[in-house]
């Protein structure tokens, strides 16, 4: 079988109440995750797209994250209303939607202004 042409990772991590970093799934519902999974299949995105729910994917402070692979798209603060236009627009034609991104500054950067202060 070829390589999936996307692949998303969704973080469904949850965290006890109060955690300094937060996490992208307070309700431990999955919705996000889901709401890719359904939202591909309505818009025939085929076997090569795949939506997989993911652990802790250390951008905490601007969750919920997904990242869209092979481009390494990082979107951040993604809700279940992005998720369409997600699809449409980053999924099926490549196009990156500037406004979901997590900024450069901020991506894998432990020094990040957002990130809680280590204990
Ligand atoms: S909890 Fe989602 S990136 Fe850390």
């Amino acid at each position: 079988m070829p390589a999936y042409t996307r692949h998303l990772f969704i973080c469904g991590n949850k965290r006890a109440d109060g955690h300094p970093r937060g996490c992208c799934d307070p309700s431990g519902s999955a919705e996000l995750r889901d709401a890719f999974k359904k939202e591909l299949a309505r818009a025939g995105a085929g076997p090569l797209v795949r939506a997989n729910g993911a652990g802790c994917l250390d951008q905490c402070e601007h969750g919920p994250v997904v990242v869209i692979y092979p481009e390494g798209i990082w979107y951040g603060n993604v809700t279940t209303a992005d998720v369409p236009r997600i699809v449409a627009r980053t999924v099926l034609e490549g196009e990156v939607i500037d406004e979901l991104v997590i900024a450069d500054e901020c991506l894998n950067n432990p020094s990040c202004p957002h990130r809680a202060p280590a204990n």
